[in-house]
């Protein structure tokens, strides 16, 4: 019985209904999920938050007035009846429903709301054919009410509360910082708020709550957490929105360990109690390991097959393209690709393509087969080379072995997605373990930016493990950080560093990634003033809910784990935004349209 779910209107919740519930006298309201007619009694599937259950109407027992209301409803009106709850006769339990063994034999019922013709049928079985996700968007409210997205929002729901109860026992407090605030620095565009007070100024979103989290320590609240609404403007894709949700974490008097063991237990916590998952151990790895055995960043320890470096085996072969690339200190890589040796030329074709988006120059293949080996650079290298880097990398015959020769970050990742989408391709991740969480550690500082200099590789906060000594190393690129990666199934689920708490070491950074003193000033000057004042040591990590919630519901998209989601276009189908505005509204923020072009 779940007492609580009593109102005025109803006695119960009707999916919550169960077996035990036998003989109780009970009153329902919910949406008609199915109705049937059958032999003269009409069966109606009522639906709410909590499941189904089936109800039958039989008019020999109800008032003629009840049973002519039940003959007009309709899928998804919404009714309200009164019954008895009464196990189902032999031969009609439905093994699918939790409470396929009762039903409802109603007394009395009638209409609450009747509905339009909904757009599309929200049983999911009654589908010919799934309309598009644009009309499942336009009218969410109607999507929601299936199932599927019900129970990933109710497990959205778990994940937030179960993070809010773990925290608060360990007496973290959970503050708000604001959502108009100046530019913050993740690395993506931001959402600019024009202010009609100060004309020609601009609020931005926040894209993470990172330089308030700071400030709140050397406030002195050295355990924050925030679930914290965070917006970026950049290119969307199943696993980014423009606007999401980080679980947000700072902590003061803490090194590295301190915060990925209070990661770790709030992990464990959260397998336990939304799925019933006990995980052991976190395993670690650093950033040159992933990278070089799984050519990523964030590798999905599930698939069983690793990179395999075969430079050794390609030393002074004579084929230009190899040798120049081993000479300049760059690395011939493999993939082994198990019963592969029957790929087509066009699939070869394609997973060269992917090598190329991936940055690769090119692929090469090599296949062990009866007389030798045989490979697309046969003209220049011959089979003793491939029983090398065959023998060093497993492979037997019927495999096929994929090969990039190219700078080590290169040749690496471009493997790596090879790798994943070869996994998805050939079926490689098997059921038997399902999770694969691990931590990654030991992140470089800077890696290499766009323009050609140097970028964060997390972000400009974080601090290197000597303080301004570790600045001073002569490649930048070889500073090493005390940031880490929490990773899920191949995605990111969240990042986080230990900060630079000094002011000298923090001014030093930004002179380094070329920020002068006056841009830092004006775009930090409340950070660095703060870094002054008895800034203590502390550190943090955010992570993403909802690529947690999407994991956990077991959802292939964001989409899905959000109740009001955008497009991949930015777009919200529901309510039509975002939305031209009226002359009036842009005079008053002091704006005016160029009409002349489209968006930059
Ligand atoms: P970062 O930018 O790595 O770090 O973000 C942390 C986590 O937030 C999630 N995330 C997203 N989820 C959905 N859509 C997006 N567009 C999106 N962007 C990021 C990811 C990611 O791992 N302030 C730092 C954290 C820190 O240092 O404490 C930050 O925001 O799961």
């Amino acid at each position: 019985m779940r007492d609580h779910l009593a109102t005025g209107l109803r006695t119960d919740g009707a999916g919550a209904l169960r077996i035990g519930d036998a003989g109780r006298e009970v009153t329902l309201c919910g949406w008609v999920h199915r109705r049937r007619d059958h032999g003269g009694l009409v069966f109606l599937d009522l639906r709410d938050r909590y499941g189904l259950v089936q109800c039958v109407v039989n008019p020999e027992t109800v008032p003629a007035t009840a049973f002519r209301e039940a003959e007009r409803i309709r899928a998804e009106d919404v009714i309200w009846l009164e019954g008895v709850v009464a196990r189902r006769p032999d031969g009609s339990v439905n093994p699918d429903l939790p409470n396929g063994d009762i039903e409802v034999r109603v007394f009395d019922c009638r209409m609450l709301s009747e509905t339009a013709t909904p757009p599309f049928p929200i049983d999911v079985e009654k589908e010919g054919g799934e309309v598009s996700e644009e009309t499942r968007l336009r009218w969410r409210f109607l999507e929601l009410r299936r199932m599927r997205l019900t129970s990933a929002i109710g497990m959205r729901h778990r994940i937030a509360f179960q993070t809010r109860c773990y925290l608060d026992n360990r007496s973290f407090w959970e503050v708000e910082t604001p959502m108009l605030t100046r530019r913050t620095p993740e690395g993506a565009r931001d959402y600019l708020v024009p202010s009609r007070v100060h004309p020609g100024s601009f609020y931005a979103l926040p894209q993470s709550p990172q330089l308030y989290k700071q400030m709140l320590m050397v406030a002195g609240y050295d355990r924050y957490f925030q679930i914290a609404r965070c917006f970026r403007d950049e290119d969307l894709r199943a696993d980014r929105q423009p606007e999401f949700t980080q679980i947000d974490i700072e902590m003061s008097f803490v090194e590295q360990e301190d915060v990925i063991e209070t990661v770790d237990g709030l992990f464990r916590h959260l397998f336990r109690t939304c799925l019933g998952v006990t995980i052991g151990e976190i395993p670690r790895l650093t950033h040159a390991e992933a990278l070089r055995r799984f050519g990523s960043d964030k590798p999905d320890l599930r698939i069983p097959h690793e990179l395999v470096d075969v430079t050794e085996d390609f030393r002074e072969t004579g084929f230009r393209v190899f040798d120049s690339v081993v000479e300049s200190g760059g690395v011939v890589a493999a993939l082994r690709v198990p019963d592969g040796a029957d790929a087509s030329r066009s699939v070869i074709d394609r997973w060269t393509e992917l090598a190329r988006s991936a940055g690769a120059g090119g692929l090469v293949w090599a296949r062990p087969g009866g007389e030798g080996w045989s490979s697309s650079i046969d003209k220049f290298v011959g089979p003793e080379r491939w029983i090398a880097a065959g023998g060093r990398s497993g492979a037997k015959s019927g495999d096929l072995l994929l090969v990039v020769a190219d700078r080590p970050r290169r040749a690496f990742s471009a493997l790596g997605s090879l790798r994943t989408h070869l996994a998805a391709e050939r079926g490689w991740i098997g059921t038997a373990r399902p999770w694969s969480l691990l931590w990654i550690v030991d992140f470089p500082l800077f890696e290499e930016g766009d323009g050609g200099g140097i970028a964060p590789s997390h972000h400009p906060f974080t601090a290197p493990p000597g303080g301004m000594e570790s600045l001073s190393a002569t490649d930048p690129l070889e500073i090493p950080s005390l940031a880490y990666d929490l990773v899920l199934n191949g995605y990111e689920l969240g990042s986080g560093s230990i900060r630079i708490h000094e002011r000298a070491v923090q001014e030093r950074v930004f002179e380094m990634l070329g920020i002068s003193r006056e841009e830092a000033r004006a775009k930090f000057g409340f950070l660095l003033e703060a870094l002054e004042y008895g800034a203590p040591p502390h550190g943090g990590i955010a992570v993403g809910l909802d690529r947690i919630a999407m994991l956990f519901a077991g959802a292939e998209s964001l989409r899905e784990v959000i109740a009001f989601p955008k497009t991949t276009s930015a777009s919200a189908l529901l309510e039509g935004a975002p939305s031209p505005v009226g002359e009036q509204e842009l005079s008053d923020l002091h704006l005016r349209l160029d009409t002349s072009g489209g968006p930059a």
